[in-house]
């Protein structure tokens, strides 16, 4: 598809200027100033910011088996009503993720729909049972898989990560940590996350391989991952909009890792500004109202990451919109090995059109995903997404 979209603020981790975007057969082919183009489809987005699309490390869009708190097109249709186009999927669906049929399934629904780039992780052991791998040896041959984990529940058993890092090294996988020591899990989810973060780190260091830490939420893993940074360039992180605009003390809305202190943001934060954290991953967890009556942890992220993240981060004067570009685009596509997250030519024409100064209050009411499970239901922040456009096409507009 083609596209032209005439004076935008072009925003991206390393530029900003005032100029045009030309999109050609799907990929960014010029920008720059006063481009023209002749029976080309062309937008005027003057007074708007455009930036790439967002890369969410972290989503589950529960098909197949869960469908009735989610399906593949309605988290997609969530995503690009946020302003994502790539999107990394965790394997705890109903079959899990552990068999190439599942895998393929997923795959073929994102055909279909063309809709947003999705990465379907597989289970690090099968079926989640915490003790075999031997299934990892059926994708040695997939050319498309890129990520492994048992998100959801972790993995308990030391010697199994350990054989599942040396296999993700082998054939160039990343390894996702949900980061969960159970033993802790019931009575402190503090020491639970922290001990399996030095764990991971510490198998990282051994293995060598790739291993990125999810939902990073307390400031001891904070530092022990940027402790683990300075000696090893094998570790990434993310952490989520909710445990960056979150206190404990103000809402403790049920989700695993848990909404921790004040000093836990501030330490995230602040990890954020001096590069330790390497993305956002929404960790976008649909469930319907009787499912968290019933105590499923989680909420919907993928709708309204851009506008707390920033408010909390760059409206609030603590980062600058090319630093959130590079944590909510840039380095995702990479961790996942996606042709985007900067405007230059030769990327994917993937672009999110903002309105940054206009205010919003969340109504789950408008989400496009099927659940409404938000702590941020009524709140305000700042910054619209007013168009989400995908290989040139216009998939979302407001
Ligand atoms: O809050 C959470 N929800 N944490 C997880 O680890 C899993 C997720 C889910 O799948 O609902
Ligand atoms: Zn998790
Ligand atoms: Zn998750």
């Amino acid at each position: 598809m083609n596209l032209l979209i005439k004076n935008a603020r072009v925003i991206d981790s390393l530029q900003d200027f005032n100029g045009d975007i030309y999109i050609e057969n799907g990929l960014i082919k010029e920008v720059g100033l006063n481009l023209n183009k002749e029976d080309i489809e062309t937008i005027d987005v003057k007074g708007s910011v455009v930036m790439p699309s967002f890369i969410d490390t972290h989503a589950h869009f529960r098909e197949p088996g869960l469908t009735y708190k989610e399906d593949i097109e309605t988290g997609s249709r969530a995503a690009l009503r946020g302003g994502y186009t790539g999107v990394c999927l965790m394997a705890n669906t109903q079959p899990i993720c552990s068999s190439k049929e599942v895998l393929e399934k997923v795959r073929e629904r994102e055909k279909e729909l063309k809709l947003v780039d999705l990465h379907q992780c597989v289970s690090v052991t099968k079926g989640f049972n915490g003790k075999d791998i031997s299934h990892l040896d059926n994708f040695i041959d997939d050319k498309r898989l890129k990520a492994i984990s048992d998100d959801g529940v972790g993995v308990m058993d030391s010697e199994i990560m350990y054989s599942a890092m040396l296999k993700a090294k082998e054939h160039g996988w990343v390894i996702m940590s949900h980061a969960e020591d159970k033993g802790f899990s019931e009575f402190d989810m503090r020491i639970a996350e922290n001990i399996m973060t030095l764990r991971d780190l510490y198998l990282a260091k051994e293995t060598g391989a790739r291993l990125h830490m999810c939902h990073v939420s307390t400031k001891e893993a904070i530092e022990y991952i940027r402790d683990a940074k300075k000696s090893f360039s094998n570790i990434t992180c993310e952490v989520t909009p909710h445990h960056i605009c979150l206190t404990k003390d103000i809402n403790d809305y049920r989700v695993n890792p848990p909404i921790r202190e004040k000093e836990d943001v501030n330490e995230v934060i602040k990890a954020i500004k001096d590069g330790v954290v390497d993305c956002i991953g929404t960790d976008h967890a649909p469930h319907t109202k009787e499912d968290k009556e019933k105590g499923s942890p989680g909420m919907v992220g993928l709708e309204t990451a851009f506008p707390i993240c920033y408010t909390s981060l760059v409206k609030s004067g603590e980062i600058t919109l090319n630093k959130l570009s590079e944590i909510m685009s840039r380095n995702g596509a990479k961790i996942l090995g996606m042709n985007k997250g900067i405007i230059s030519p030769g990327m994917d024409g993937d672009l999110v059109i903002l309105d940054l100064d206009k205010k919003i209050v969340i109504n789950s009411e408008d989400f496009h995903s099927k659940a409404k499970n938000t702590p941020f239901e009524g709140m305000e922040f700042y910054g619209e997404v007013q168009m989400t456009i995908k290989s040139g096409r216009i998939l979302y507009k407001k």
